[in-house]
This record gives C-alpha cells, sequence and structure tokens, in this order.
C-alpha cells in the first residue's frame, strides 16, 4: 500500500512534447499543458503595475516549443527554443487551470428560493454601517447573490443618500429613465408605476437590451392608505414550474418574446425569455412585464402552446405560496436583483398621504465584480 499522501508528492515534468509538456502535480495526478498556454501565462507575461498581460503572443515568429522545463520550489521554469526567454509560472497555477474548468469565482453563490414568508427572514443592513465596514459590504452583496433581496435600514432622507448607497456596490447604471427615477403619483404619467393603480408583479425596464441588474428603491415618505408592497423571487416560482410544467418551462425558457417603451422621445425594445438560465443551467432569473410585453410577433401557431404556457407561468407568480407582502417605511431601501425578483405594489389612496420612493440601479456585473474585490486577493499585485 502505497502511505504517500498527494501533498508530499514533489510536482514533476515528466515530458516534453511536440505541442505540449507533461507534469506530475502534487495531488498525484498528471496533466498537460499546452506550449502556447505557458508562454502566454508566465509570470513575466504580466505587467505587476497594470495588472494586464504584458505579453503580447500574436509576435512570436514561430509555435513557441520548450527545450528544457522543471519545478524550481514553488515555479515551473521552462526555456524556449529561438528565444532567450526562461519563464516562471507558478505551480498553483497549473492546479487552477490544469483541469480545463473555469476558475473558481467566488461570486457564483448558489442561489437559496425564498417564499411568502421570507419577510422576518430578509437580510437587514444599516446603511451607516456599510459605509463603514467592507465586511458588511460583503455580506449585503452575499445576501443578494444568495436570496437576491436585502433591505437597507438608517437611510440618509437626501438625494445623496441613494447615489451613495448605490455607489457601495458599484456605478450608476443609467437607463431611458436617467441616472435616477422619483416613483410619486404624476399628472400626466408615462409609466403605470406612476400612477396610485396596482402595479402587477414584473421586472424592470425589459425594453433594454440589457436590462439593469440590481434595483435600488428608497422609500423617503409612505403615510398613504394602501400601497403595500409586493415582491416575489422568480427563482422559487421557476423552479416549481420547471417540475410543475416541464413543457411550459421549455418553451418560457427557450422562445424569445418582445418588450417594449415607447414615448415621444424613446422607442426602446428588446427580445428575452421570460426564464433565465445561468451557465450551469439553473434558473438566475426572469424577465416579465405585462405593461411593457409588446404585441408578440411570433409565428400564431406557436403561440398555440406559447401563450398558455405564459398564462400558466404567470398565474403561478401570483399564488400567495411565493408573494411577500409588508409596507415599506420611511427610511428603508429595497435593494434586490432585478432580473431575479419580481415587485409589484398594491393601489394606494393618492389623498391620504404622502408615498415617494426613488430608485436607480446598477448592474449585475459591477455587483460580482466589487464582491470579488471584498473577499478576494487579485494575482498580480506587486
Ligand atoms: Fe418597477
Amino acid at each position: 500500500m502505497n502511505d504517500l499522501s498527494p501533498s508530499m508528492i514533489a510536482s514533476t515534468v515528466t515530458s516534453l512534447g511536440e505541442k505540449g509538456l507533461d507534469i506530475l502535480l502534487s495531488d498525484g495526478q498528471s496533466y498537460y499543458f499546452n506550449y502556447y498556454w505557458l508562454r502566454d501565462n508566465c509570470l513575466g507575461s504580466f505587467s505587476t503595475v497594470t495588472r494586464e498581460r504584458s505579453f503580447d503572443i500574436f509576435h512570436l515568429d514561430t509555435a513557441p516549443r520548450a527545450t528544457h522545463a522543471e519545478v524550481q520550489g514553488d515555479m515551473l521554469v521552462v526555456s524556449w527554443q529561438d528565444e532567450d526567454e526562461v519563464t516562471q509560472t507558478p505551480v498553483e497555477w497549473l492546479s487552477t487551470y490544469g483541469t480545463g474548468k473555469p476558475r473558481r469565482d467566488p461570486a457564483d453563490m448558489e442561489r437559496v428560493a425564498w417564499f411568502s414568508d421570507h419577510y422576518p427572514s430578509v437580510p437587514r443592513f444599516s446603511q451607516p454601517q456599510l459605509v463603514a465596514d467592507p465586511k458588511a459590504r460583503a455580506a449585503w452583496i452575499e445576501s443578494l447573490l444568495v436570496h437576491g433581496f436585502a433591505i437597507v435600514s438608517d437611510m440618509p432622507d437626501s438625494d445623496e443618500g441613494l447615489t451613495q448607497t448605490a455607489e457601495l456596490i458599484g456605478f450608476v447604471r443609467p437607463t431611458f429613465f436617467g441616472t435616477y427615477f422619483d416613483v410619486r403619483t404624476h399628472i400626466k404619467p408615462t409609466n403605470t408605476a406612476y400612477t396610485a393603480g396596482a402595479l402587477e408583479l414584473h421586472t424592470d425596464t425589459p425594453a433594454e437590451e440589457f436590462a439593469p441588474g440590481i434595483q435600488f428603491l428608497h422609500c423617503r415618505a409612505n403615510t398613504v392608505e394602501g400601497g403595500e408592497s409586493l415582491y416575489a423571487d422568480g427563482v422559487a416560482v421557476a423552479n416549481d414550474f420547471r417540475t410543475r410544467d416541464p413543457e411550459g418551462f421549455k418553451l418560457l425558457s427557450e422562445t424569445e418574446i418582445p418588450f417594449f417603451c415607447e414615448h415621444d422621445t424613446y422607442d426602446a425594445r428588446s427580445r428575452q425569455t421570460v426564464i433565465e438560465l445561468d451557465q450551469h443551467g439553473a434558473v438566475s432569473g426572469l424577465t416579465i412585464s405585462q405593461h411593457m410585453a409588446d404585441i408578440f410577433d411570433l409565428d400564431q401557431k406557436v403561440l398555440d402552446d406559447y401563450y398558455p404556457a405564459f398564462c400558466r407561468f404567470g398565474r403561478m407568480l401570483q399564488e400567495e405560496k411565493y408573494v411577500m407582502h409588508f409596507l415599506m417605511k420611511g427610511g428603508e431601501c429595497m435593494v434586490f436583483d432585478n432580473h431575479r425578483i419580481v415587485h409589484g405594489r398594491a393601489a394606494y389612496s393618492a389623498t391620504s398621504g404622502d408615498r415617494y420612493l426613488r430608485g436607480c440601479y446598477v448592474d449585475r456585473s459591477e455587483m460580482r465584480s466589487t464582491y470579488r474585490a471584498l473577499v478576494s486577493e487579485g494575482r498580480f499585485k506587486e
């Protein structure tokens, strides 16, 4: 019986081939590395100042070929044919990339679905604490990655308070509404949200080619009668729909439908699937809005199946099991994944008090980027 544990095995280059080399790593497994990859990804290929690749592989005259390679300490050291260069590649990088699988992403977290009883467990964060403490910011973003919804309390009662909070996650992402929007009753509304009527469960600005990812809704005042907020987790509903109605799920996750938003000075159009899947095939979100769904320009025979499935899903979204109801309080900011969490509102009496929300967006990729920077170290620092 071999009593050598993998960590006791020294990494060794076992053969130099025509296009790449074989190396035995400390886990006891043999891995193959292509010479182009090794030449392109040595330590010297990256600038510690810009932290970008400074080596240009397009300028190699001939295909790179190793003449000698050996492990020295924690580096693979390679000499190259037709070049004076001797390169060093950290053995740790070889362990990371040897399987050919995507590099681990700390922001690729498993989503946890939630249901109508979620309100008492919604992750809550105090705005001044988020400003002061990077660990609190990381926990806040983690809750957005996992649950898609969080509440920030103790918000400054100012326009700047919202921008400052959003910028803790990333740059504010403008839409055709501008860099922010105010939700209050308007005399001549250009959007259903600007009336006192009920607002069905939806995701925002689906007519944008890339709808904004994270939505911030800062409640500045809410003293009206009615106007209960409604939120549901699109992942919870779509996961159950996948089991309950596989044919409908297939249609809604594969068929693109048109969305629109048009008025005097804009005419935004996009095509989106209602159910969005991630790189693992898991449900990552929804794009849905009855008031911004365009006239479906699909084959009418396709609609024989699509419309009933669309309606089955739309009704399911409204089931009591999924919809969380609560009243927002002044000084709170709802922060949620606009591609995952559907939101809406019950009708309210516009003359019974004041209801004023200011909102803005940040993109999902900005949020993931900020999270990675908060929880992990870069690879190319001086
Ligand atoms: Fe909305």
